[in-house]
């Protein structure tokens, strides 16, 4: 296993230490989160765990219930107890960039709809300022190149994510734009800004949601609160 994954499974199996019997948890997207995944379907097996999992994408669904991990959507539950997710910058201040995996939507509303948020990264995700990460936006389709040039005439940089000559597609059918911002001086300026074009249906800049860091680094997992 290549020396990053060592640690996004560290973060995974020490986050999972955190989910209780009875615990509904809002289940991330991405590869750290997979281990996580990995190793709450190993708990649930053997120590017989009632837990829910909300799966922030269809990916991680298909994962949780292939492991006999039992999921419901969000509109099923009443709330979300914790929320374990990866991320792929984090500040000092835990403010963060995500939607590396397209899926920051669906993190997002999960995010929102929980009573706790916590985020499992190996420590090359912790920056002292975000953006040199290239910030996602989840577009809805129709008029998404008039909406590339008003934010190309703005200076973003921006760039549709591409499979080849195809372009990516969200779980919920959306198109993302990455912004090469290079430094974003000002997170709450810009997520403000961002939430007020029509056409984005949601920016990565996840500011004020979290309260627990897991950070994989080469002595141990590290949880910051
Ligand atoms: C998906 C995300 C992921 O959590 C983020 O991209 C981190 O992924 P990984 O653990 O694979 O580095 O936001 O939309």
């Amino acid at each position: 296993m290549k020396h990053q994954d060592e640690l996004k499974q560290s973060v995974g199996k020490a986050a999972v230490k955190f989910i209780e019997d009875g615990m509904t948890v809002g289940l991330g997207t991405g590869s750290t989160v997979k281990f996580m995944v990995d190793a709450l379907g190993e708990r649930v097996k053997s120590e017989h765990l009632s837990i829910v999992g909300v799966p922030t994408s269809e990916r991680t669904r298909e994962q949780a219930n292939s492991l006999g991990i039992k999921t419901k959507g969000l509109d099923e539950i009443d709330h979300i107890d914790l929320t374990i997710d990866g991320a792929d910058e984090i500040n000092r201040t835990f403010q963060g960039i995500k939607g590396g995996g397209a899926a920051h939507l669906w993190e997002k509303i999960v995010a929102i709809n929980s009573d706790k948020n916590m985020w499992i990264v190996d420590s090359s995700k912790m920056v002292d300022e975000l953006g040199s990460f290239p910030l996602p936006l989840e577009v809805i389709p129709y008029g998404s190149h008039q909406l590339l040039k008003r934010l190309d005439a703005k200076g973003y940089h921006p760039k549709f994510r591409m499979n080849g000559d195809q372009y990516v597609k969200t779980d919920s059918n959306n198109y993302v734009i990455d912004l090469h911002l290079g430094q974003i001086e000002r997170p709450h300026h810009l997520a403000l800004e961002l939430d007020q074009m029509t056409g984005i249906v949601e920016h990565g800049l996840f500011l004020d949601l979290v309260n627990t860091v897991i950070v994989g680094r080469e002595d141990g997992p590290q949880t910051i609160q």
